[in-house]
């Protein structure tokens, strides 16, 4: 048999054509990583959300190695949380449910982008290579405010990022003679033991003392301050962890004999 040379040449460019249109389409389903979601996140009451294990307290966990997990809620017209904080080099899978009606939780410039529908819960995971901030949109219309439904995604330098929390319990007053105590409870959202110094400084003095919080944990560091080396007056004090810090004044006051007397006639 024979074919004309031009015949050949279309036959070889339709060919070369049809392999190529293949690979570009199994490329871009299978290639970037992208995936469906589906129903493997489950299901879940909207009404009994703020019951839920995961939902109760949503935002980021660290579930381990640079695994991290976000559940987020949405509701008209906003997420909760709106920001989230994750390190740059990570694995992050999130968990997006509605608490009325449907909506979109859509990272801009990266493929996440998932219906938020009432009694679903969306699950994604991805990678964060590089640092960099991303807007969070719906793209849903949900109602009246739809436009106005956003959040933000911060991928910080993994040196930057810490899931450390401070909180401090103080008086604000104390009677002259006596002595008060000044509570930092430091929390670590980290799996890994976090090892680090909790300062404290009232008056002209620095205090530290240095713990290790447990993975996942807290830790309690009560200062003892007497009241005999502040003297009179308001003096401002300052808890100190890592970047974290928390000020106060504490009054030592005179004891107030009349009040005392008072109440001792009360009680009698
Ligand atoms: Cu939510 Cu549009």
């Amino acid at each position: 048999m024979n074919i004309h040379t031009y015949e050949k040449v279309w036959l070889v460019a339709a060919m070369v054509l049809i392999v190529g249109f293949i690979a570009t389409i199994t490329y871009g389903a299978v290639g970037p990583g992208i995936a469906m979601i589906d129903d493997e996140g489950g299901d879940i009451n909207p009404d009994e959300i703020n019951d839920d294990e995961r939902f109760a307290e949503p935002g980021v966990e660290h579930v381990g190695g640079n695994e991290y997990e976000v559940a987020v809620v949405a509701q008209a017209w906003s997420y909760t949380p709106s920001q989230i904080e994750v390190p740059a080099n990570s694995e992050v899978t999130f968990y997006v449910t509605s608490r009325d009606v449907t909506h979109s939780f859509s990272v801009v410039g990266t493929n996440v982008n998932t219906m938020v529908i009432p009694g679903q819960v969306s699950e994604m995971t991805v990678k964060f290579d590089e640092p960099g901030e991303y807007g969070i949109l719906c793209n849903e219309y949900c109602g009246e405010y739809h436009h106005t439904m956003e959040g933000k995604l911060n991928v910080v330098p993994e040196d930057e990022f810490d899931m450390t929390e401070l909180s401090v319990e103080a008086d604000d007053e104390v009677e002259s003679g006596n002595e008060t105590t000044i509570t930092a409870n430091v929390e670590n959202g980290m799996q890994e033991d976090l090892e680090t110094t909790v300062s404290l400084e009232i008056g002209d003095e620095t205090r530290e003392e240095a713990v290790t919080v447990p993975g996942d944990g807290s830790e309690e560091v009560a200062f003892t301050v007497d009241s005999a080396d502040l003297g009179e007056g308001d003096h401002d004090w300052t808890v100190t962890v890592d970047d974290y810090e928390e000020s106060g004044t504490l009054s030592v006051v005179t004891p107030d004999g009349n009040e005392s007397a008072d109440g001792g006639d009360g009680d009698a």
